[in-house]
């Protein structure tokens, strides 16, 4: 066993201790990674990081930041009026954009309304990458589910990077 392995069974360890030391702690979730869902036009991250469009162009992280959110169709059209106007995929855009209607992009990453998320806390604040809870997205294809947002990873990063895990962090206080 390699002394990373072994590091990180004293980590595993030590958070399954700290969890059962809190009172009203529900079962925590397995993560199961999830394939990427159909989406209503075939967006490809990699193609476009691959254009040199970095994240924050799409996700612009407005303040009061919590969203990350999605781009406007007009930010696609912005490009894609010029760029490979006769491929298929980019007349089903144009149709949205010619409608007036934003795509309905189906959502990967969620967190139930019960608890409180801000992005701009954690990328401006935490200085946390992107990757650290959703994977290489610049290298997909198309996005899935990569990584853990389950409380047990959300607590385990907290612990790590000695921020608060006291409940009302991420219940019932905002
Ligand atoms: C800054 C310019 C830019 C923006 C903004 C942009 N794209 Fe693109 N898009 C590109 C480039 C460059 C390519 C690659 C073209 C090629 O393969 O030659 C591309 C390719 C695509 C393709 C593949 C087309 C095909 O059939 O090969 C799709 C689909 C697409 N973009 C959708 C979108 C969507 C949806 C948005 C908005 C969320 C968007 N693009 C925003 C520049 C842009
Ligand atoms: C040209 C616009 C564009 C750029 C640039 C872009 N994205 Fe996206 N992103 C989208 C669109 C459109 C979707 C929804 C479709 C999909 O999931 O592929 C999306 C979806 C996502 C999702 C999944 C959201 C959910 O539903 O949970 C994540 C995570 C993400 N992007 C992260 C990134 C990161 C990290 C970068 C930079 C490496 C990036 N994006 C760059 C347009 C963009
Ligand atoms: C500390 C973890 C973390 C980091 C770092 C992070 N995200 Fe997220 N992301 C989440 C969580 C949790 C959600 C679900 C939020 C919800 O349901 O309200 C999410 C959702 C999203 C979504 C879906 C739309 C939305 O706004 O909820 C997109 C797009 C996204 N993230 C992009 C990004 C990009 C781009 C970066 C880097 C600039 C990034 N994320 C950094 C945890 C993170
Ligand atoms: C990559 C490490 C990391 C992960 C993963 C992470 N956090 Fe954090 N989070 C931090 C750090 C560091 C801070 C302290 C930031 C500061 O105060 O400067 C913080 C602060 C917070 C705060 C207090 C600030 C605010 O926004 O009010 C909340 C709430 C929070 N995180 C919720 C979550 C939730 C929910 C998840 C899981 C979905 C999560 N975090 C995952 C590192 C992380
Ligand atoms: C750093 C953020 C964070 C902290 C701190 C935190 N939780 Fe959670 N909690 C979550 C997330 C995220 C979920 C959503 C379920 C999942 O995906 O694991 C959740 C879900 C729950 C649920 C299931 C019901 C629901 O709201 O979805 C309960 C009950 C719960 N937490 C109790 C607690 C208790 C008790 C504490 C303090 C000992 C605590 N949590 C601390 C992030 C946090």
């Amino acid at each position: 066993m390699g002394p990373l392995r072994q590091f990180g069974l004293v980590c595993a360890a030590a958070a399954i201790a700290l969890w059962a030391q809190q009172p009203n702690m529900p079962a925590p979730k397995v993560f199961e990674p999830k394939p990427p869902p159909e989406q209503p036009v075939a967006f490809n991250h990699k193609t476009h990081a691959g254009a040199g469009i970095k994240c924050a162009d799409c996700h612009a992280m407005r303040s009061p930041g919590d969203r990350a959110g999605f781009p406007a169709v007009s930010t696609c059209m912005g490009c894609h009026t010029t760029i490979k106007k006769e491929s298929p995929e980019i007349a089903k855009l144009a149709t949205f954009a010619t409608s007036k209607q934003q795509v309905p992009w189906v959502r990967v990453y969620k967190v139930p309304k019960t608890v409180y998320f801000s992005h701009e806390v954690h990328v401006k604040q935490a200085k946390a990458e992107c990757a650290a809870c959703h994977g290489s997205v610049a290298e997909r294809e198309a996005v899935g589910l990569e990584k853990s947002i389950h409380m047990p990873a959300c607590m385990e990063c907290h612990d790590r990077m000695k921020a608060s895990n006291k409940c009302d962090l991420c219940h019932d206080s905002h």
